[in-house]
């Protein structure tokens, strides 16, 4: 049987990291850190997602502010909302949580966050930072893969990595950062020829196809370490990754669970995105205070 890699622990401890940074900052006098989230309309899973946000900003010690817009709001009237929150220097981070109405336009909104407060890590400015090996803000999932397999010591040199799917929030920051780790890594996608043969030669399999009992015993060998980030609904209403796990668990070395793998990760990476903007605001705004207290 395989280890099961429990995402939900990991990020708890890291949820428990932030805190006491926080507690440190707050008992040198200190304002909070500050996350503020957009939600357009009345999209029930994405109320859910904000609510866990909040919840999980709230139990680490930040402030957290839900900007509840009206599912007609104009892209000009959004545009002015982020302007004043980048403006806003009780503000570290600022995300829209997706997706949005069809009248506007997600890349615009991307771009209208001050990339310093872009938690997401969606802004061009950003990926391309990304891409070229800066310090950046990091896309949550992506970072949290990473983040997972570090904490379960994880062996990147070297290994052959699939990364399925290659959605700029998912696939391709996951893929560069397993680059940077030294893995040799291959991208799928709905293209791809004979996958389940480049999966099965995979030492780790990263699935973010979006379908149910897509991964199956032929894609996989038995030193292989899966991560199934996908978030996917099974007739019953049950919430399923891609890989079929009642199957593949048992023939390879580790896998992470659906629902409470990557999920609860991408979380902790917000709150980790939103600590590091944070600190770079504390850093360049209280130096003197900084300097006395040392
Ligand atoms: N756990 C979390 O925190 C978290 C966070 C974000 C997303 N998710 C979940 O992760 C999944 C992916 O999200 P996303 O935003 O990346 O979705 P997406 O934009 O729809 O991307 C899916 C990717 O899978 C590829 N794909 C689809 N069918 C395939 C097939 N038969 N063979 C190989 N590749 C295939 C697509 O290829 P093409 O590019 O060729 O179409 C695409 O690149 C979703 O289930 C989402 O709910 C989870």
């Amino acid at each position: 049987m395989a280890q099961i890699i429990d995402g939900s622990l990991i990020a708890k401890e890291i949820r428990q990291e932030i805190a006491k940074q926080v507690e440190q900052y707050i008992a040198q006098g200190y304002r909070r850190p500050g996350l503020s989230v957009i939600l357009i309309g009345n999209d029930p899973a994405s109320e859910i997602y904000v609510r866990n946000k909040q919840k999980a900003c709230v139990e680490v010690g930040f402030e957290s502010t839900i900007h509840k817009l009206e599912s007609d709001i104009s892209q000009s009237e959004i545009s002015r909302i982020i302007h004043q929150l980048n403006q806003d220097e009780k503000v570290d981070g600022i995300l829209c949580q997706l997706p949005i109405p069809e009248h506007l336009s997600e890349q615009k909104i991307i771009e209208a966050i001050d990339p310093k407060k872009d938690v997401d890590g969606f802004h061009p400015i950003n990926a391309g930072r990304l891409f070229s090996g800066m310090d950046s803000l990091l896309p949550c999932t992506a970072a949290g893969i990473i983040q997972m397999l570090k904490r379960i010591d994880y062996d990147f040199i070297g290994k052959n990595a699939l990364v399925i799917g290659r959605s700029n929030i998912v696939g391709k920051p996951t893929a560069i950062l397993l680059l940077n780790e030294n893995c040799t890594v291959t991208i799928a996608h709905s293209k791809t020829e004979n996958l389940a043969q480049l999966c099965q030669k995979a030492d780790l399999l990263v699935t973010s196809a979006g379908k149910e009992n897509f991964i199956r015993a032929e894609y996989t060998n038995p030193d292989q370490v899966i991560i199934d980030v996908s978030i996917n609904r099974n007739q019953f209403g049950k919430v399923v990754g891609d890989v079929d796990f009642k199957e593949v668990s048992p023939l390879v070395k580790a896998i992470t669970p659906v629902p409470g793998g990557v999920g609860p990760m991408t979380i902790a990476m917000l709150l980790e995105n939103t600590l590091t903007a944070y600190l770079k605001f504390v850093k360049n705004n209280f130096k003197e205070q900084q300097e006395s207290n040392i």
